[in-house]
Formats: C-alpha cells, structure tokens, sequence
C-alpha cells in the first residue's frame, strides 16, 4: 500500500476582494427615511386637520383653501407659499422611495432565503412596508387628479375647475365622495396609510437610537395614537358624504 502523500503545494491564495463602500449607507438611508418620513407625518397631521373644517360648513371649507394660496402676501406672491411645501414634498418623496427600495434590496439580499416566522401585527406591519407604500403613492396621484386638478375620470363630473380654488373646494369633495366606489377607495388608503404611518413612526423611534424599555412603549403608544387619530379623522369624511352628514 502506498503512503499516503502530503500535499505540498498550498491551494491558491482567494484573490482579495475590494469591497468598495456604497454610495449611500444604510445609516444615511436610514435618516433619509426617518427624516422624510416625518415631513410626509407632519404633513398629513396638518392636512388631517384642515379637512376636518369640512364639519364646520362650505364657507369654512372655501375660506381655508383661499387662505391656502395667499399665505404671507404680499410678500410672497398668489400660491408661492403653496408651492414651497408641494416641492418640500415631491423631493421628500423621490428621496423616500429611493433609499426605502435600496434598504428594501439591501435587507432582501442580506436574508437570502431565509424568512422570519414569527407574524404579530408589527411583522406584518414591516413586511407590508413596500406594498403600503406604492398603494399609498397610487392613492396620492388619484387624489392629486380627483381633488387638486380635477382630471377625469379621477375627479367627478361635477368638479368645478374655474372656482376650485377659491369657492368650489367644498362642492367639488362632496361631488367626489358621493361616488361609493371612490369613498371605498378613500377608505381603502386611509387604512394602508394608518398601518404605514404605525411601523414608519416606530422605525423612526429605533432609528433615533430609543431603547429604554419605558420610552420605546410611550413611543409605541404615541406612534399609534397619531396613526389612528390620522385614519378616524380621515376616514370620517368620506363615510360623512356618503350617509349625508356633510352634503
Ligand atoms: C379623506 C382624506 C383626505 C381628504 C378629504 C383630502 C382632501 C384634500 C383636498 C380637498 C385637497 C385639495 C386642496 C386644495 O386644492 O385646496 C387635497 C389636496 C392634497 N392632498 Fe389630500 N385629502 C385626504 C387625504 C390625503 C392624504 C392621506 C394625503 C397624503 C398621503 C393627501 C395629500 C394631498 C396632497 C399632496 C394634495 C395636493 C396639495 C396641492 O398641491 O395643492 N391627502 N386633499
């Protein structure tokens, strides 16, 4: 029997990968989201409460989208305040939905094929992130077509353009929410966005670096109180229009 021969010649040395560091880190992406994040809350927070003026009559309504567009004249001209805060927005939202799709593949390509078993109601409300989100962004451009520009077929029949802005707002979002199939839409959203704002608002608190026990549980009590009051404040309208409380 022959001895058995040593091996003499060392396998070859792998051949040293350079990893260069990405473009954007998690950690920025992360305070991007976070940051963005609270811009859209801050944003819907307010809009929540300026469309409950609809309970307070037409002429309320009317008045405020007036003062919408003439916020701080003269020294700013007719709608420039206005315009100010859709392009806060419109860069808020390309800079949202890019580095939550990079974290997104990122996370996707970390896990490799292993998936998390556990579902409560916060798993699924993170795994559901992506879907929310896109719903949401369908939503806002029906919304933007129905209530700002009045394109049909998102807006009704009866959207008034010409006084849209001065003394049909109220007219043209009851028009709109006299159709059931919208309101069921509206509806529809109002719960994605209340289940996107509650694991966006907790994703920021973990992201501020919060980890004592007691703080993370007033987080999480705070984060779902904004994210129901937004949902009943919303929702509320569109079920108003249709048993006829706001006519
Ligand atoms: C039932 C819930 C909602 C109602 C009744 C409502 C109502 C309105 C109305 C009446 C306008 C037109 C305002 C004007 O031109 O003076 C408007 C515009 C707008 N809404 Fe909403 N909204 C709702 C939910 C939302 C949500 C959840 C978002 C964000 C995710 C949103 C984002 C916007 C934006 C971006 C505009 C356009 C503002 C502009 O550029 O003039 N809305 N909404």
């Amino acid at each position: 029997m022959s001895a058995p021969t040593r091996a003499t010649a060392r396998p070859p040395a792998p051949a040293a990968v350079i990893r260069r560091p990405p473009r954007v880190s998690n950690v920025t992406a992360r305070v991007v989201m976070a940051g963005t994040g609270t811009v859209f809350t801050l944003f819907v927070v307010v809009h929540m409460v300026g469309n409950l003026k609809v309970y307070l009559g037409r002429e309320h309504f009317d008045d405020y989208a007036h003062w919408l567009r003439t916020l701080l004249e003269p020294l700013m001209p007719y709608e420039g305040v206005l315009w100010v805060l859709r392009v806060v927005l419109a860069v808020s939202l390309v800079a949202h939905l890019g580095c939550g799709a990079l974290l997104w593949r990122r996370a996707r390509r970390a896990r490799g094929p292993f998936r998390r078993r556990r579902l409560g109601w916060r798993t699924f409300s993170a795994r559901t992130m992506p879907v929310t989100g896109i719903v949401l962004l369908l939503f806002l451009v029906f919304h933007v077509l129905d209530l700002t520009t009045g394109t049909a077929p998102a807006a009704s029949s009866g959207y008034d353009r010409e006084t849209a802005a001065t003394s049909a707002a109220y007219e043209n979002l009851v028009a709109s929410f006299d159709r059931p199939a919208v309101s069921a839409f509206y509806l529809l959203a109002m719960a994605v966005l209340g289940l996107h704002l509650l694991h966006g608002l907790w994703s920021v608190v973990n992201d501020l670096g919060v980890t004592g026990q007691r703080s993370r549980q007033v987080a999480a009590v705070a984060g779902g109180t904004v994210a129901g009051l937004v949902f009943l404040g919303n929702a509320s309208i569109p079920v108003a229009v249709l048993v006829g409380v706001v006519s």
